[in-house]
């Protein structure tokens, strides 16, 4: 009895923490697919980015482009995998198939796939905010991202350095007031 009181009031305050952080969130209204992002409150790069992608299991692979453009800064791609959800990134130099960019941490804190969904939550504690030639800026009010959906899965879904197909349901980019998505105080980050 005390035990699961207990347990319930972890998971609530769990529940409370997610929902408390500042978020800043694109849905593509085509695909589906939804990114949300927050950050510690910091002036400059580099910085970890707390993330979830959301999207409908008609979407195969989702991704971010940190830069805003496909080309030249860090692409987090993610895809589902039986029950879970395999996170990645990605460089490309051209308009081709990107490579594994291995200058990143990724730890995946949360997902989940059902018959309609999949979902991850992750950290990105190292290299998604700052790259060769670029950075994000954390106090730009006005800040360009990019964003990309493909209906297939990747042939190998549990390996993170699997071919991936062309974004064919939807690609393009947004704009987040990312000091809107600044954390003061908040652990997530840690
Ligand atoms: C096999 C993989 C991929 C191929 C073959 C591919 C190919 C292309 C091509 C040909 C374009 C230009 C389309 C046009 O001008 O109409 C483009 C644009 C774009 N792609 Fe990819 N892409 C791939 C993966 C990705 C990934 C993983 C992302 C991650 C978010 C991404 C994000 C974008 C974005 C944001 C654009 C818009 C133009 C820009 O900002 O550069 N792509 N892609």
């Amino acid at each position: 009895m005390h035990f699961s009181k207990l347990t319930a009031a972890v998971v609530i305050s769990a529940a409370i923490l997610i929902q408390a952080l500042n978020t800043v969130s694109y849905s593509d209204p085509g695909s589906g697919l939804e990114i949300s992002l927050a950050i510690p409150d910091v002036q400059s790069a580099p910085f970890p980015l707390y993330m979830t992608f959301t999207a409908p299991i008609e979407v195969g692979w989702g991704g971010f482009a940190t830069g805003g453009c496909m080309l030249r800064s860090p692409l987090i791609v993610a895809w589902p995998n039986n029950n879970s959800v395999t996170v990645t990134t990605r460089w490309a130099k051209y308009y081709h198939a990107p490579t594994p960019y291995l200058n990143t941490a990724i730890a995946v804190k949360s997902s989940s796939v059902n018959a309609t969904h999949w979902t991850a939550t992750f950290l990105c504690s190292k290299g998604c905010s700052d790259w060769y030639g670029g950075s994000i800026d954390p106090s730009y009010n006005n800040g360009t991202f990019g964003y990309a959906a493909s209906s297939e899965v990747p042939a190998a879904p549990g390996n993170a350095s699997t071919a991936i197909r062309f974004h064919d349901l939807a690609y393009g980019h947004f704009d987040w007031d990312l000091t809107k998505a600044k954390n003061p105080g908040s652990t997530v980050f840690g």
